[in-house]
């Protein structure tokens, strides 16, 4: 399973891609506003430390628009993923630049009809929102499992699933049991993972054992 870093943040970025944790990474206008950095000087710093794909969103909602700022995107880096919205243009937008040799993540990804769309347009991902699913009372999980089973099926469409919208460490383990190729974490929740209580405790028992020996190892 591939692990995408859901953030803007250089510092978290390269920390965690030390870690051996990052394959890729996202972002979207709302992560690009929380950094407080220009959009494009963001990116290319990103592109330079992260090993795969960086999804930069398009914020035009025409398909001329967002076309243009696509093309201007993947300029920035030979690792920029265009992400465009789960919209009629996003579609149309996804399918030009994909036919141009860009990867595209289509992103606000819903439904299991969505996602059939996405990997007819030649999405390279697929973004559907488990959390925000969960919010309104819907199991986001489900979707996950919908649409992993439905790609399966065919194996032309050569669209991964990116499960996003993360926001604790089981919907990261429930992705995995499904077989979801790609999650996207923001930094708190790989920390998440990290964390057990029985570890540091184990771990402190041991270091006050080994003090009793009086022994070094170097
Ligand atoms: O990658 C999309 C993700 O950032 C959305 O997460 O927590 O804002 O629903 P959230």
């Amino acid at each position: 399973m591939k692990f995408f870093v859901d953030t803007a943040e250089v510092a978290d970025i390269r920390s965690l891609v030390e870690l051996g944790m990052v394959d890729g990474v996202t972002t979207n206008p709302s992560l690009i506003a929380k950094s407080g950095r220009n959009m494009a000087e963001v990116i290319a710093e990103i592109c330079a430390i992260t090993p795969g794909p960086v999804s930069a969103e398009v914020t035009a909602t025409e398909y001329e628009g967002m076309l243009a700022e696509g093309r201007f995107l993947r300029q920035i880096a030979a690792n920029v993923c265009v992400k465009v919205p789960l919209t009629e243009a996003g579609l149309r937008t996804c399918k030009t630049l994909s036919s141009e040799g860009t990867q595209v993540n289509v992103t606000l990804c819903f439904s299991a009809g969505q996602a059939i769309l996405a990997a007819k347009a030649g999405a390279t991902f697929i973004s559907p929102f488990v959390g925000r699913l969960d919010d309104i009372g819907q199991d986001g999980l489900e979707l996950i499992a919908e649409i992993v089973e439905i790609y399966a099926n065919y194996p032309d469409f050569t669209t991964e699933v990116l499960v996003a919208s993360i926001r604790h460490p089981i919907h990261l383990i429930q992705s995995a049991k499904l077989g979801a190729h790609v999650a996207t974490l923001p930094p708190a929740v790989i920390r998440q993972l990290l964390k057990h209580p029985l570890t540091d405790r184990g771990l402190e028992a041991f270091l006050a054992d080994w003090k009793k020996t009086g022994q070094s190892i170097l």
